[in-house]
């Protein structure tokens, strides 16, 4: 029999310890495997300060961040993190809006891309986004040269509101901002 059972499992202060340790672990191997781009000094530096157990521990401890594994029969493919209330980012825009939510992280392991499985959990953001948070606003931001992602934000709804430089070590990137509007 073929199963298909995806599953969506909050990472919390009182979730298993190995659960911050799974993220940390998910959340450099997919950072690293999207910004190839970057000095290897400037990814570590990266690495240690944002996506370390101890870096993701304070952070899945602010009640604003609300981090998910997404699971396929049980393996982890992916995992994602929104920010409600957030106005980061917003300072770069003309947004009237008056309860956005940012979602913040959004990555798949490659052998899980393509597979279907991020419109699921996009539309689980949006769910939750529309039905329990009462946003109105679903924003997030893209690197300039992820041509895939921004891809796929466009084939759901979202449109560019803007961009910013995001410097990292001697490089600057854009940042495009993209939103949608919920209400
Ligand atoms: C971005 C991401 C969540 C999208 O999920 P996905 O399962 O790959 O998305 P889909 O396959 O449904 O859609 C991707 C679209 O981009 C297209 N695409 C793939 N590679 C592309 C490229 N190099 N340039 C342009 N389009 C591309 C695909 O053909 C598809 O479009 P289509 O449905 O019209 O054919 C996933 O690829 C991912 O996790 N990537 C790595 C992490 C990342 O970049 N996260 C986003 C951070 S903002």
């Amino acid at each position: 029999m073929v199963t298909f059972h995806i599953s969506f499992e909050r990472i919390l202060p009182e979730s298993k310890p190995d659960a911050v340790e799974r993220l940390s672990e998910i959340a450099k191997f997919t950072f690293c495997d999207t910004f190839r781009h970057y000095e290897k000094s400037d990814i570590d530096a990266y690495l240690a300060k944002s996506l370390s157990v101890e870096a993701l521990s304070r952070e899945v401890a602010e009640p604003s961040n609300f981090f998910y594994f997404v699971n396929l029969d049980g393996a982890t493919t992916g995992y994602l993190k929104w920010i409600f209330p957030s106005t980061v980012y917003l300072e770069h825009v003309d947004l009237k809006c008056e309860r956005p939510l940012l979602l913040e992280r959004f990555y798949f392991l490659p052998e899980y891309c393509g597979k279907g499985l991020a419109p699921v959990a996009l539309q689980f953001v949006q769910s939750f986004a529309q039905h329990i948070a009462q946003a109105d606003y679903l924003y997030l931001s893209v690197w300039e040269k992820n041509f895939r992602a921004q891809r796929f934000y466009q084939k759901w709804g979202f449109r560019t509101l803007g961009c910013f430089d995001y410097p990292v070590g001697d490089v600057i990137d854009q940042e495009f901002l993209y939103g949608k509007r919920l209400t």
